[in-house]
């Protein structure tokens, strides 16, 4: 797959991602909720949080506290001192999302560890921050460079995050926990959108060249920190027992599905996108992905 992801490497006409920037901006602006003001701290109950579920938090806030490596690789897969002017203006444009993507994502991980210093998780500020550094000085890196690879990997980190803090919140007691993962719920949606058109733009723009790119992507998908953190895989399991309904594959299949509305709404790709849905569920074991979001 190496030279596939070699020969054809493609960027979105300035227009077509600019018009996706300004569309999540445009509703990102207005999305806005407050770290330190919008969750009450004195109406937190956590008698009400099982071990599983302190468990849960501590892990996915590992997992949102790699943001500087996130962002870090989005900034050196698409700089602004790019070859030329083109991808200049289109790193730049892209840009405007990565930021406020990276904020929002910073949040995230700041109220995830606020929520276990004042639920008591973690009732030491600094040790807690001590262990949070020891994951994040560990090397990061997405493993795909050619941009419609990176977003459609992302599009699988955002809906796999979405669908965790969903399943997550239908069984939380705690209340403040609750209204957190709502807010993450939400903020990840938006996310997931916002690659899912990314990705849908490319394949409308360049057609069938890019399935095989995306289906490359989707065949070996590991969660961020699979490779990083001890005891990792373990953890994972236990996570998602938390979590009911929540299945490791549903963000794939979520994707087949995307893949396959397109597909509907651009009937001379119909066909080769087919085939790509076919190959990936045949390899992934995947026997049905109706009624699937
Ligand atoms: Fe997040
Ligand atoms: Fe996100």
């Amino acid at each position: 797959m190496t030279n596939l992801r070699k020969e054809f490497r493609v960027q979105l006409p300035l227009a077509k991602i600019r018009q996706h920037v300004d569309n999540y901006n445009r509703l990102a602006d207005d999305a806005n909720w407050n770290r330190f003001k919008s969750l009450h701290w004195n109406e937190l109950k956590p008698e009400l949080l099982t071990q599983g579920q302190k468990d849960a938090v501590v892990f996915v806030t590992y997992v949102e506290d790699h943001l500087p490596g996130y962002f870090a690789e989005y900034q050196s897969l698409f700089p602004i001192e790019a070859k030329t002017k083109e991808e200049a203006m289109h790193n730049r444009e892209l840009f405007h999302f990565t930021v406020r993507w990276g904020l929002e994502e910073d949040r995230h991980a700041q109220a995830l560890a606020l929520y276990q210093y004042h639920a008591g998780i973690e009732p030491d500020r600094d040790r807690l921050e001590e262990k949070l550094i020891i994951e994040n000085r560990k090397p990061f890196s997405i493993g795909f460079s050619n941009p419609v690879q990176v977003f459609t990997y992302t599009l699988l980190q955002e809906k796999a995050t979405q669908l965790y803090y969903q399943s997550l919140s239908r069984v939380v007691k705690e209340p403040v926990l609750n209204r957190l993962l709502i807010y993450l719920t939400k903020d990840e949606s938006r996310h997931f959108g916002f690659f899912c058109d990314m990705v849908d733009t490319f394949i409308e723009t360049f057609g069938e060249k890019v399935l095989p790119l995306v289906e490359d992507v989707t065949l070996n998908y590991k969660m961020p920190l699979h490779n990083t953190m001890h005891d990792y895989r373990r953890k994972a399991i236990l996570m998602a027992r938390e979590a009911p309904g929540y299945d490791r594959m549903l963000p794939q299949k979520v994707l087949m599905r995307q893949l396959r509305r397109t597909g509907e709404r651009l009937a001379e790709l119909s066909r080769p996108i087919e085939d790509s849905i076919s190959r990936m569920m045949t390899a992934l074991r995947i026997s049905n992905i109706e009624g699937v979001a």
